[in-house]
């Protein structure tokens, strides 16, 4: 596989060079969520810190909101060069990786700092390296946060959200915690959801603090269940042959703005997403519901089965360094 990377980026870095000592090398970052959210945030400030570092030499383009791509579209369109940046949350990969599905199964980390010692750790960093054999390079990971429900009728235990339509983003594993509690399961784009609940074709959706409040969502739904049973983050990813044909000089100063630029998000998201869930909660339009310990057992004991399914092919041993993460 090394072979194939060197001998893509060997011709890549010569054209590339090229073409940056005559103009601005084009950075397009694409992402599916509004500028006021931690991955907003981190895409708005790695522009800023990288053309900082680079003056003259570079140019970063955010696109948020799904203007350029979705997705289900963007690592496509990264794999072909249309594309050079994008962070799609952790459960969009499946297409690319199993291990990453590692990361949807119910009621794995605790919190999410919990989350952050298993990414920062070996088996974490090594993920990042898991699509280098399909050209994608993990440059890091970024918080969002844990997920909780939404609903126009209180859920506090499985039975009351057997046969309700849920939307997910595209993941085998999220189908199967769905249908663990009886739910209908429905993967549809982040870019369709608030319609989709607004014309009640679907009845909810699970979704961090933050991308409830800047999607609206709670403007149509009347409850929100705090079960915090997973985590929404993302990874961090460029094509191997923009990323690798760049100057050294060059992608060393990037990929210092870029963690520069995670920290900085990943500090948003901490703070976000206790500001936003309190913002829902003053709107008046949603409620909050908090579960009690015997509820949230009730979940657990019916999401769990899902880690077996999946255990062969994420690898029981990622499962287990992800779980002593949680000591
Ligand atoms: C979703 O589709 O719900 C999320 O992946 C959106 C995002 O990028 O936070």
């Amino acid at each position: 596989m090394k072979t194939l990377v060197a001998t893509v980026l060997a011709c890549a870095s010569l054209l590339t060079f090229n073409q940056a000592a005559a103009k601005p090398i084009e950075i397009k970052f694409s992402h599916v969520v509004a500028e006021n959210t931690p991955k907003g945030q981190m895409a708005l400030k790695f522009k800023e810190l990288a053309e900082a570092a680079l003056p003259g030499q570079i140019d970063v383009k955010v696109y948020p909101n799904s203007q350029l791509f979705t997705d289900s579209t963007v690592l496509q369109a990264m794999q072909l060069g249309d594309v050079e940046l994008a962070a799609p949350a952790l459960s969009k990969f499946q297409k690319y990786t199993d291990q990453l599905q590692l990361f949807d199964l119910p009621f794995l980390f605790k919190d999410i700092e919990a989350v952050d010692r298993f990414q920062q750790g070996p088996e974490g960093q090594k993920l990042l390296k898991s699509m280098e054999s399909k050209l994608l390079v993990g440059l890091g990971y970024l918080h969002n946060g844990m997920k909780q429900l939404t609903d126009n009728s209180p859920i506090r235990v499985p039975a009351d959200i057997s046969g309700k339509k849920y939307r997910i983003m595209t993941s085998d594993v999220l189908q199967a915690q769905f249908e663990a509690v009886q739910a209908i399961p429905l993967k549809k784009p982040f870019s369709e959801v608030f319609t989709l609940l607004q014309t009640k074709a679907i009845d909810g959706q699970e979704n961090t603090w933050s991308n409830t409040y800047s999607k609206k969502f709670f403007e149509v739904q009347k409850y929100a269940t705090e079960t915090n049973h997973g985590v929404l983050d993302y990874m961090v990813v460029t094509s191997a042959e923009f990323w690798y044909g760049l100057p050294d000089d060059v992608r060393t100063k990037l990929k210092t703005a870029m963690d520069e630029a995670i920290a900085h998000g990943n500090r948003i998201a901490l703070k976000k997403g206790a500001e936003d869930r309190q913002k829902i909660i003053d709107s008046g339009k949603t409620e909050i519901l908090t579960i009690t310990e015997a509820e949230r057992q009730q979940w657990v004991n019916a999401m769990k089965p899902v880690w077996k399914m999946f255990a062969d092919e994420i690898g029981p041993d990622l499962i287990g360094a992800a779980l002593e993460a949680n000591n």
